[in-house]
């Protein structure tokens, strides 16, 4: 059979043998590809997120997915500073938790992104002197309310995209790293978007999708910046859903999402 199939081969005109190579070469390359993403999506056991330190930091923690994190990661027995700006959601929040799972401490920050973001990260920094922070989930972000041309975005609506989105991830970031970096161990989990990185442009929308391919950019670099330093870092990428309708704390899609995200 084989050597059915040299002979047959050897009739064939000579650029087909280095063709079928690089076929199979090309097809073994995907379906390692294919399997390695199947692995780490659905098999891959989930890393102990306690070895990174015993307190998470999540903004944007009152509602859709930040909520759905929380509630994910005070399952797994983390302490948790939840982020947000409205004292009354960020109370409801940690009192849910607290009834839940008893054993797990909830420490509040009130930070309205869109307002004085230097002394909500101050407030931040306070709140988490002392605590062994190992994970920050930086959730916090705005999108558009309906879909518009990049001129008919409003000066309220642009400034809010580029401050909570751009701005607030990385100060958030920058004030919690240091945390990390004197342990030596961390992880960061930044909240990028489908928008940015799976489709190839996302039209009435530029201005989001831009924030969401900084979020994604930043990662990078931050990745290769503090591998060496114990600290990972990823940017999740969300396909669309509206998160409010979901109920993230019982939908085991949230739980997918810390799984994936345990990097
Ligand atoms: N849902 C999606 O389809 C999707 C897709 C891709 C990426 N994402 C990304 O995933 C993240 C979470 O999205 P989501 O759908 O869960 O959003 P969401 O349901 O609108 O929740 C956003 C959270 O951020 C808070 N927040 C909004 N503006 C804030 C501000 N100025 N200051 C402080 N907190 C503020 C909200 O607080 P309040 O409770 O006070 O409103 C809420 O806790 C975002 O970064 C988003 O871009 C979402």
């Amino acid at each position: 059979m084989d050597l059915c199939f040299l002979d047959k081969l050897k009739d064939q005109p000579f650029y087909l043998l280095p063709l079928l190579i690089l076929g199979s070469l090309t097809a073994l390359k995907f379906s390692f590809a294919l399997l390695q993403w199947v692995y780490v999506n659905f098999l891959r056991q989930g890393k102990n997120l306690k070895k990174y330190g015993s307190w998470a930091v999540v903004t944007g923690a009152t509602d859709g997915i930040g909520k759905g994190f929380a509630f994910q990661l005070a399952r797994k027995g983390i302490n948790l500073v939840i982020v947000g700006r409205n004292p009354d959601k960020l109370k409801e929040v940690s009192d849910s938790i607290t009834a839940k799972y008893g054993k797990v401490e909830v420490k509040t920050v009130v930070v309205d992104f869109s307002g004085d973001i230097d002394s909500g990260v101050t407030r931040i920094k306070e709140t988490i002197e002392g605590l062994d922070v190992g994970v920050l989930i930086n959730n916090v972000g705005v999108s558009y309310p309906y879909a518009r041309f990049f001129h008919e975005v409003d000066a309220e609506l642009l400034r809010n995209l580029i401050k909570v989105n751009v701005e607030g991830t990385t100060k958030v970031t920058q004030a919690v790293l240091p945390v990390m970096l004197k342990r030596k161990k961390g992880a960061i989990v930044n909240i990028g978007s489908g928008a940015a990185i799976v489709i190839p442009s996302d039209p009435l929308y530029a201005v989001y999708a831009a924030t969401k391919a900084y979020i994604d950019q930043f990662s990078r670099c931050l990745y290769v910046e503090y591998k060496k330093s114990g600290i990972d870092v990823q940017c999740q990428v969300l396909p669309s859903s509206n998160s409010r309708t979901w109920n993230f704390r019982d939908l085991s899609f949230a739980r997918c999402i810390v799984h994936i995200a345990q990097v």
